[in-house]
């Protein structure tokens, strides 16, 4: 299969670069480089296009391919230009959309466990979406866009895919928007106390960048039109990450606490429901908390 992976520089783009090229996959790697980091697909083999998703030109010098995984998007949460976000997220989609429905290609794009806001947990497919801030509202938009055209069989497969907290090798670029867990290692690997809010009970459900780009790359070949959440069904406290590097990273260093300053709009439990995905894919995530750590620190940030 040639597979066109937009986003192809940042997290989960690379290692979904990694996970098709290993079964023998071709790929083409588009990324603007604006936030991604070439170190991350510099080893692969791909044929590289550095162009941004919003210009239409790009799409006529494509060469044949069979889908398309559509990562590229503007993630950091609380940058402030919403039109910037809403241009790259919802715009740029449409045209990676538009290209597909032209072309008959199966297409992956990803939207976010964001377009559930401060819903009920478990979060399910099915409930009312609550988009809290415009990234979130970007990703809504796609989903309803794709929503509409599926009814209308526009591409031969749509996939919707909702992450949820995606940690892993591939994040170092991402500054205050990288995981949590990334972001802990740092402080306890400057034998530092890590500081989360008080007192570490709030609850995320963290998924592992091996198991997300394993899901989203099984996508391409699902029988049906769907969007799906990919997260573990399990949350985890942040007391859990902590407890958990320290035993990895063989410390003992105690949790700062501090009052947490959005708490007045901050989500205490997410959690995905993964009836869905367990329907759809063959095998559901193998990493818990645990064990993801545990590969984290050990295969890649203590190298
Ligand atoms: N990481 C998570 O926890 C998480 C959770 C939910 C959804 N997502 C979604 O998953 C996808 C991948 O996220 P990630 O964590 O790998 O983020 P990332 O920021 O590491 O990667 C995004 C990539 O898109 C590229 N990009 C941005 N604008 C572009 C443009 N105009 N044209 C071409 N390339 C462009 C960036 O350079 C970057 O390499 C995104 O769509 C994101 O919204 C991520």
């Amino acid at each position: 299969m040639k597979v066109l992976v937009t986003g192809a520089a940042g997290l989960i783009g690379s290692n979904v670069v990694k996970i098709l090229e290993e079964r023998g996959d071709k790929v083409i790697a588009l990324d603007d480089f604006s936030h991604g980091n070439f170190k991350n697909i510099k080893d692969c083999k791909c044929e590289v296009i550095c162009a941004d998703i919003l210009k239409e030109s790009i799409y006529q010098k494509l060469p044949k391919i069979d889908g398309v995984i559509h990562e590229a998007a503007i993630t950091d949460t609380t940058l402030k230009d919403d039109k910037l976000i809403l241009m790259v997220n919802f715009e740029g989609f449409k045209n990676v959309f538009n290209f597909c429905a032209k072309k008959k290609i199966k297409l992956v794009y990803i939207s976010s466990a964001g377009v559930y806001g401060d819903g009920p947990s478990p979060m399910k497919e099915s409930q009312n979406p609550k988009p809290l801030n415009a990234y979130a509202y970007s990703k809504y938009l796609c989903d309803c866009y794709a929503q509409k055209l599926m009814s209308k069989k526009a591409l031969p497969r749509i996939v919707g895919i909702r992450y949820f907290n995606v940690y892993g090798p591939g994040e170092y670029h991402k500054g205050s928007a990288a995981s949590m867990i990334y972001q802990l290692y740092l402080q306890m690997k400057a034998d530092r106390r890590p500081r989360i809010f008080k007192f570490g009970g709030q609850k995320r459900d963290f998924i592992y960048v091996k198991d997300a780009a394993r899901l989203t790359v099984e996508a391409l070949t699902l029988k049906r039109d769907v969007i799906v959440n990919v997260g573990t069904g399990k949350a985890r406290s942040f007391n859990d990450i902590i407890a958990a590097l320290n035993k990895t990273m063989k410390t003992n260093l105690e949790p700062d606490f501090f009052d947490n300053p959005y708490a007045a709009a901050y989500q205490d439990f997410t959690e995905a429901d993964i009836n869905l995905l367990k329907k759809n894919f063959e095998h559901p995530p193998k990493f818990g908390l645990e064990d993801g750590i545990h590969d984290y620190v050990s295969n890649y940030l203590n190298k």
